[in-house]
């Protein structure tokens, strides 16, 4: 039962929480998928991740769930919040209703409870899509690099932004159907490296990389990826300017 409190000398009420966790130990063959639910009193600007904190600190220690930076740059505190994938970090219980539910983002690998392995399944793609700087150039590690106009810095600095958090991924509809799509956060790599003047790949090397229904043409507009992402990143105007490209290449 939640109740409504009142802090001392403060018409603010204060609220009680009931936090419901999805929880599962995937390595223990007894472990059994289940909600359990957690009551907290609400505190000034608290998020999820100080939530769990107090959690994990005053009621169960063996709750799991992933944090690093607490400022949204890691990526790594990422969870289905009430059924839509966001930052643990970045969201304000006073956002949210009374009642909670979390679960660990789908798609990817659980390690348990809130945590799951995003890390592998993001170094798998980048592998895969090779999303380092392709340059024939001789490495003359005294010479100045060329500079880059600053309205192109900027547009690379803008894609360069993702932080990895598997949110676009756990939103989009394809990938839950195609294991193997790149989703939102390997286009968007893509497209940063088309972008760098530095890359001396071609538009047929990316067709080669993205050019198939696991890349480009598998994504079907379903723009899930451009609602959650938590840093706002053009991923429909950059899958949009993608798939024009690719499929010119792919006509020629
Ligand atoms: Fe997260 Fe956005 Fe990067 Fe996807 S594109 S991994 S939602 S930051
Ligand atoms: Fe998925 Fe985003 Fe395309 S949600 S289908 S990658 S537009
Ligand atoms: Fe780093 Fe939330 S803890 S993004």
């Amino acid at each position: 039962m939640i109740s409504i409190l009142r802090r001392k000398n403060d018409t603010q009420p204060t609220r009680r929480l009931c936090i419901q966790v999805l929880r599962h130990n995937p390595a223990d063959a007894a472990s059994v998928p289940h909600l359990q639910a957690f009551e907290i009193a609400e505190a000034e600007g608290m998020t999820l991740f100080i939530a769990l904190n107090e959690i994990r600190a005053t009621q169960d220690p063996s709750l799991q769930f992933d944090f690093v930076c607490r400022a949204g740059i890691c990526g790594s505190c990422a969870m289905l919040i009430d059924g839509r994938p966001g930052l643990a970090c970045r969201t304000l219980t006073r956002d949210l209703g009374t009642t909670i539910t979390l679960a660990p983002l789908p798609f990817f690998e659980l390690i348990g409870d809130l945590s799951v392995n995003t890390g592998k399944w993001m170094r798998g793609t980048s592998e895969r899509l090779q999303t380092w700087i392709h340059s024939s150039a001789q490495t003359d590690l005294d010479a100045l690099e060329a500079p880059m106009e600053p309205e192109l810095a900027e547009a690379i600095y803008e894609l360069d932004r993702c932080i990895e958090c598997g949110c676009c991924i756990a939103g989009c509809g394809t990938a839950q159907m195609r294991e193997k799509f790149v989703g939102a956060v390997g286009l968007n790599k893509i497209a940063r490296f088309r972008l760098d003047p530095r890359d001396d790949r071609s538009n047929d090397d990316f067709y080669e990389l993205i050019g198939d229904d696991d890349g480009v043409f598998g994504c079907m507009s379903l723009l899930g990826c451009h609602d959650v992402c938590p840093k706002q990143l053009p991923l429909q105007t950059q899958i949009a300017y993608l798939r024009r490209k690719m499929a010119v290449i792919g006509l020629a």
